[in-house]
């Protein structure tokens, strides 16, 4: 942000109260996002924008922008934006790389350890008065430590899942053209990493490339006992695979922090599996990182 510019804001953030009187911002109060209609017109008369992931900022807003020098994404990932149309009408982009990396590895480790076990289906468990007697086949679900961690992208987050990894003592193996120091990581095929390993994160991007890298054919490729776990992007896995191949019990479980179609829909079938974990989107949900953001 900066202070020549009158930027509009698409969502209130913490840590705004700062910039108000030394920048020029325009900020969304509504509890829902921008409508399109609403986000075109307020971002209109504006050279900046700090957007939001939930703002679809395509070549058709873009082009309509008769000021717009800048879009700052109050995220890592920048697939809600044309990049080239940014590009070819020079506006630049920014978003949030860095500040959030440690969260997100947390939450996905959280999941990790929530799926591996049992944690939600236990205490679910415990809160509807099943909890008669201590029971030695109760809910029994996969040790951590020492198992085998696939980081599927090596950047940021995926390099901070390792180090998690390796403080549970785990084989950690990646895949993909990474050119970081590896650090007691083992560089194999995705359909190595797939069928290695007890526990299979997501850390990509999502592009052309990636959409649906995760399907039926890989989820086939999983342990049957393996847990998937995805912060990245909902659609870098098929959900109709994902709902089949959860069914029928590989992998096992899969906490997912994203979903193809963001909010959930009540409705949608990956609630009623037992067998998944999901939360609404949080990964970067602490105070620290979304301070860092702002
Ligand atoms: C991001 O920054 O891209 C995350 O998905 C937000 O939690």
């Amino acid at each position: 942000m900066t202070e020549r510019f009158r930027s509009f804001v698409s969502r209130r953030v913490i840590g705004l109260e700062a910039y108000i009187g030394r920048l020029d911002l325009d900020v969304w109060e509504g509890a829902l996002p921008p409508s399109p209609e609403e986000l075109r017109e307020r971002t209109y008369p504006c050279e900046g924008l700090v957007s939001m992931l939930t703002d679809r900022i395509d070549a058709d807003f873009l082009n309509s922008m008769q000021r717009l020098k800048v879009v700052s994404n109050y995220a890592v990932g920048v697939n809600n934006i044309d990049l080239a149309a940014a590009k070819a009408q020079r506006i630049q982009v920014g978003h949030t790389p860095g500040v959030l990396t440690e969260s997100t590895a947390d939450l996905a480790f959280a999941l990790l350890m929530a799926t591996a076990r049992n944690i939600i289906t236990g205490t679910e468990y415990a809160r509807q008065g099943n909890w008669q007697t201590w029971d030695p086949t109760l809910l029994l679900g996969q040790d951590v430590w020492g198992a085998t961690l696939g980081i599927v992208g090596y950047g940021r987050i995926g390099r901070a899942m390792a180090a998690r990894g390796r403080g549970f003592n785990m084989r950690v193996l990646t895949s993909g053209r990474s050119t970081f120091p590896m650090n007691n990581v083992e560089k194999v095929s995705l359909d190595e990493l797939l069928s290695e390993s007890d526990f299979v994160s997501l850390h990509i991007p999502l592009t052309p490339e990636t959409y649906h890298l995760i399907g039926s054919e890989q989820l086939g490729l999983m342990k049957p006992t393996a847990i998937l776990i995805n912060t990245a992007r909902g659609e870098i896995v098929d959900p109709i695979a994902l709902v089949e191949a959860l069914q029928t019990g590989r992998p096992a479980y899969a906490g997912l922090d994203v979903t193809e179609t963001e909010p959930l829909p009540a409705n949608h079938p990956l609630y009623a599996l037992p067998n998944c974990v999901i939360v609404p989107h949080l990964a970067s949900a602490t105070a620290q990182s979304r301070l860092g953001m702002t």
